[in-house]
């Protein structure tokens, strides 16, 4: 092999060697360059004959052309390198899943709200909302409550400033006031006369009976395991012509085994006091399986809506008659969901919560 071909060899082999255009480039400087082999060559042709000259010349150009053709490959080839390391680098899969939003849910006490609106609606009661900042006469007076109840003392009740008997002067204590309004409402659109007259003026002609509930938050100065200053409640109103004490059984009744998904239920309506209604109730169920069989719990107060109260939703107690009841929807979703501690409805942890989804 002469020495042309042998440099060639060479040059081809530095270039291989280059793995990045910084290396190549300096490869191509040994063979190319100002001192580079080829360069040295072509200064030492000086000293030969015209004809040396020649063919000499022609054979170092022929090596020249080999080696930059082997130089253009191999920059070729590391930029077509460097190009695909780049895409890869860069490279999308559009096949990934897109990266999610946590989904939510409804809390626990809504999901039982929404049950008991479900429940009560397919027994053909309207759903009604109110105030929560409410007045004495709403939330006490015209309850039948006198001035005097424990129920008004300050340590049941939060108020707020300004306010009077008649103007929003207190969070209400119970979704009872909705009594009232609801009834008050449904009397005006059957009669032209509204009024709060005792005795006097009051509606005793036809119309359709009055049968709602009113869920809602309601707060008082309260707080522990089993109490919390913000509650729920869930107010039932049934007023007619006929409406009896056999019809609170067996609505509630029906009521306690669809919610709570058993027939296997039994109520018990023990005596009571409320100033609103007369006889009282308190409604306790037991559970006859499960982990809570055999107890007693309470689950709302009730009763025969008290003549007083009928008078001041404006009408005759002499025609109408009705019961009412105030149940616990977070006391119902504790038993649903077997939870101990009522704040943890309150907290919002995440953790507590998601369990609900
Ligand atoms: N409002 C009562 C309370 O908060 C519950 C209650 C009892 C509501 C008897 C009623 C009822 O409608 O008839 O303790």
């Amino acid at each position: 092999m002469n020495d042309l071909n042998a440099i060639v060899l060479q040059a081809q082999a530095a270039f291989e060697q280059a793995v990045t255009p910084a290396d190549l480039e300096n490869a191509k400087a040994l063979f190319l360059g100002k001192a580079g082999r080829i360069t040295e060559l072509m200064k030492g042709m000086a000293a030969l004959t015209v004809d040396e000259k020649k063919s000499r010349g022609a054979a170092i150009n022929l090596a020249k052309q080999a080696i930059e053709v082997s130089l253009n490959a191999r920059r070729q080839a590391l930029a077509d390198a460097e190009l695909q390391a780049q895409l890869r680098a860069e490279a999308l899969d559009v096949t990934l899943p897109g990266r999610q939003r946590g989904q939510g849910g409804l809390h626990p006490v809504s999901l039982t709200l929404e049950r008991i609106e479900a429940i009560f609606g397919s027994m053909g009661f309207d759903v009604a909302q109110g105030p929560e900042i409410e007045s004495d006469w709403f939330n006490f007076t015209a309850l039948n409550t006198p001035e005097d109840h424990p129920a008004r003392s300050m340590h049941d009740t939060f108020y707020v400033e300004g306010g009077s008997e008649t103007a929003p002067n207190l969070l209400r204590t119970h979704t009872s006031p909705m009594q009232i309004r609801y009834a008050v409402q449904h009397v005006k659109k059957f009669s032209d006369l509204a009024n709060n007259g005792e005795g006097q003026g009051l509606f005793s002609g036809d119309m359709p009976e009055i049968r709602v509930i009113a869920p809602g938050r309601t707060y008082r100065v309260d707080s522990d395991a089993t109490h919390s200053p913000m509650f729920h409640q869930c107010e039932g109103l049934w007023v007619g012509e006929n409406v009896s004490f056999k019809d609170l059984k067996f609505v509630f009744t029906d009521f306690c085994r669809t919610f709570f998904e058993s027939d296997d239920l039994v109520l018990r309506f023990r005596p009571s006091f409320f100033p609103f209604t007369e006889p009282s109730a308190e409604i306790d169920i037991q559970f006859q399986s499960g982990p809570l069989s055999g107890r007693w719990l309470e689950v709302a107060g009730s009763g025969q809506v008290h003549p007083n109260v009928i008078r001041n939703m404006g009408l005759d107690p002499e025609k109408y008659i009705g019961f009412a009841f105030g149940m616990g929807p977070d006391r119902l979703t504790m038993l649903r969901y077997g939870v101990n501690d009522l704040r943890l409805f309150f907290d919002g942890d995440i953790r507590f919560l998601s369990q609900f989804q």
